[in-house]
C-alpha cells in the first residue's frame, strides 16, 4: 500500500512548526517568490508549505519554469496543504484553549484534596467549613465570571437583580458552570462539591466587564491584575500543609499570603521559601501577560526558560498538578533550599498517571497564538507617540534592548540588574541572576490595569519608568521628549 504521506509522524511534526511559525509572524514563510521557479524552490515551496519534500521527480519537473507565486499558490491550496490545516491547526488551537482555560493537570489533589480550599469557598451550610465565599466576595478577591458560560435565563435574572449575590450557593452554581474564570469544581454523584482545581487562566485571563464589573468575555492572556492569590489561597482549611513544605509555621505562611495584595503571585516561593524583600516588602512580583509571546526566548522576569519550559513549571510545581519535570538547576542548595529538600526538579510519576507531558504542545500552540491586544484608537496621542518613536529609537536608547516588533531582543533577552538600574533581589532567585527584557507588546492595554511597571509593580506609572531610565542613565531628557515616549509606550 502507498504510505499516505501526511499521516506519519515527522511530517505532522514538521507541520506544527510550520504551522506555529505562521501564526507567529502573521504571514507566510519568508519565501521570495518572484521569477520562474528553479529545481531548488520548488523544493523549497514543497518543505515551507507542506513540511516535507516533494513525493517525486514528476511533482518537481512538472513545476521547474512556472512563476514561483504560481507554484508556492498551487501548493497552499492543494487539497493536502487545506486538509493540514483543517485537521491540525484548528484542533490544535481549540484544544490548547481548553488546556488553558479548563485543565487542571489533576492539581485538585492539592487545592482540594490537601488544603481543601472548596471547603472554604462553598460554606458550611453546603457542606464544607465557615461562612463560605459569595458571589460578591469572589469578585471582590478579582475572580471573574465568564459571560458566555451563563444560560440565558441566569443572565437575564442577573440583569433584574433576581440573583443572590451574598449567598455561596451562588457561587457553587456559578462553579458547576463552569462559569468562574481558572477554577473548576468537582462534584459527587449528588451534586456536592468534592474538591477543586485551578486552572492557567485563573491568573493569565481576565474578562472585558462587558456584562457588569467582573463579568464579561474572557480575555485570555491578560493578566488578572485585581486577583488577589494571597487572599484565596490563605482561605484555605489546611495551610499547614505549606508551612510545612516550606518549612516553617502557619502564622509566617498567613503574612506572606497577605503581603502579596491584588495582581500578584510569588513563583519563586516554592523554591527558596523567600517570602519578602530585604526592604520588608512583599517577594511576590506582578502576573504577567501570557499574549504576545511568540517569537520571545527567555520567559518570566529573570528568564527561566522557553514557554513550555515555564508551562511545565508552572504545572507541576505551582498549579501542583501531576506530572514529570526536570531542572537539575534546582538542586542548587543555597539559591532553592525548598526545591533542592523536596527535590522538585527531579518530580516524577508513573507515565500513565502523567497530566501534563501529553497537554504541553497545544499549551505552548495556543499560547503562541495569543497575540498582544492593540490599545483603543484615542486611547493615546497619535502624533505625539510618533515623535515618541524617534525618542525611543534615538536618544532614549530603548530599542537597544527593546527591538521591534518584539520589544525584547532575538537571542538571549537578559540583563543584569545594574544594566537597567535596579535591585539583585528577584534576579538572585534565579539560575542566572539575571532581568529578561519585557516585551513591551500590549503595553497601552496594560496602562489600564492596576499593578505598575517593572516584575514588582514598583513604577507606577510609564512616566515613573521613563524617569527612572532617564536619572540613571543619564539620558538628559527633556519633559516634552518624556511625554513623547510615554504616548509611544501607550501605543504598543
Ligand atoms: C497563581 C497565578 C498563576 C497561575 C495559575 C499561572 N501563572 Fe503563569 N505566571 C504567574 C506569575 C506571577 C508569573 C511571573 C513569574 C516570574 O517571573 O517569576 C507567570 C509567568 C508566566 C509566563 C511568562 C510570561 C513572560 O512574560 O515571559 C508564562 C508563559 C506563563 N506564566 C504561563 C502560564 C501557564 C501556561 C499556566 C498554566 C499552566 C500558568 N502560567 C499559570 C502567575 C500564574
Ligand atoms: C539594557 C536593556 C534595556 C534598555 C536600554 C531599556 N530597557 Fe526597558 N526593560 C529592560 C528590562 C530587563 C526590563 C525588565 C525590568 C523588570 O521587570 O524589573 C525592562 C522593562 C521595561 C518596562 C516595563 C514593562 C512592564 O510591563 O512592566 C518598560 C515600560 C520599559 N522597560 C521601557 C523602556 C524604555 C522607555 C526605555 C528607554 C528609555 C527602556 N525600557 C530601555 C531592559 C531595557
Amino acid at each position: 500500500m502507498r504510505r499516505v504521506p501526511w499521516l506519519n509522524l515527522a511530517s505532522l511534526l514538521s507541520i506544527a512548526i510550520l504551522v506555529m511559525t505562521a501564526t507567529a509572524t502573521g504571514n507566510a514563510a519568508p519565501f521570495v517568490a518572484s521569477g520562474p521557479c528553479t529545481r531548488d524552490d520548488v523544493i523549497r515551496i514543497f518543505r515551507q508549505t507542506l513540511g516535507r519534500d516533494p513525493e517525486n521527480e514528476g511533482a518537481i519537473s512538472g513545476r521547474v519554469g512556472l512563476p514561483c507565486d504560481q507554484v508556492k499558490e498551487e501548493i497552499e491550496t492543494s487539497p493536502e496543504a487545506i486538509f493540514r490545516r483543517v485537521i491540525f491547526a484548528d484542533p490544535t488551537l481549540r484544544l490548547g484553549q481548553r488546556i488553558f482555560r479548563f485543565d487542571t493537570f489533576g492539581d485538585e489533589a492539592f487545592w482540594g484534596d490537601v488544603l481543601q480550599l472548596h471547603k472554604a469557598i462553598i460554606g458550611s451550610k453546603n457542606g464544607g467549613v465557615g461562612g463560605g465565599v459569595s458571589p460578591k466576595t469572589a469578585l471582590a478577591v478579582g475572580l471573574k465570571v465568564d459571560v458566555d458560560a451563563l444560560p440565558d435565563s441566569l443572565r437575564d435574572a442577573l440583569a433584574k437583580g433576581l440573583v443572590d449575590l451574598d449567598d455561596p450557593s451562588t457561587t457553587i452554581a456559578l462553579l458547576k458552570l463552569n462559569a468562574v474564570v481558572g477554577v473548576t469544581a468537582f462534584t459527587n454523584p449528588d451534586g456536592s462539591v468534592r474538591s477543586m482545581g485551578i486552572q492557567c487562566a485563573l491568573c493569565h485571563s481576565t474578562v472585558d466587564n462587558s456584562f457588569a464589573p467582573g463579568i464579561g468575555h474572557r480575555l485570555d492572556g491578560w493578566p488578572n491584575r485585581d486577583l488577589n492569590v494571597g487572599a484565596i489561597v490563605s482561605l484555605a482549611p489546611n495551610l499547614q500543609a505549606i508551612a510545612d513544605f516550606l518549612g516553617t509555621d502557619l502564622d509566617t505562611v498567613k503574612k506572606v499570603l497577605a503581603a502579596w495584595g491584588p495582581g500578584k503571585f510569588d513563583a519563586e516561593l516554592f523554591l527558596d521559601g523567600k517570602g519578602f524583600r530585604p526592604d520588608g516588602k512583599t517577594a511576590a512580583t506582578l502576573i504577567p501577560p501570557a499574549y504576545g509571546l511568540a517569537g520571545v526566548n527567555l520567559h518570566t522576569y529573570t528568564g527561566w526558560g522557553s514557554v513550555p519550559y515555564w508551562n511545565a513549571f508552572v504545572a507541576n510545581l505551582e498549579m501542583h498538578g501531576i506530572g514529570n519535570f526536570f531542572d537539575p538547576r534546582l538542586d542548587n542548595a543555597a539559591k532553592f533550599p525548598v526545591a533542592a529538600r523536596h527535590q522538585l526538579g527531579h518530580t516524577k510519576v508513573a507515565l500513565d498517571r502523567d497530566q501534563i507531558t501529553s497537554k504541553l504542545a497545544a499549551l505552548h500552540f495556543y499560547q503562541l497564538a495569543l497575540a498582544a491586544p492593540k490599545p483603543k484608537p484615542g486611547s493615546f496621542d497619535a502624533a505625539a507617540a510618533e515623535r515618541g518613536r524617534a525618542v525611543f529609537i534615538g536618544k532614549a536608547g530603548c530599542a537597544g534592548c527593546h527591538i521591534s516588533p518584539l520589544y525584547t531582543e532575538p537571542g538571549w533577552n537578559m540583563h543584569t540588574p545594574a544594566e537597567v538600574g535596579i535591585d539583585s533581589f528577584q534576579a538572585d532567585r534565579s539560575p542566572d541572576g539575571r532581568y529578561r527584557t519585557t516585551p513591551l507588546g500590549g503595553l497601552g492595554t496594560r496602562a489600564t490595569q492596576q499593578g505598575g511597571f517593572f516584575h514588582d509593580g514598583r513604577f507606577a506609572t510609564l512616566l515613573d519608568v521613563v524617569n527612572h531610565y532617564n536619572s540613571f542613565q543619564n539620558l538628559g531628557l527633556t519633559d516634552g521628549e518624556k511625554r513623547d515616549l510615554v504616548e509611544f509606550l501607550k501605543s504598543l
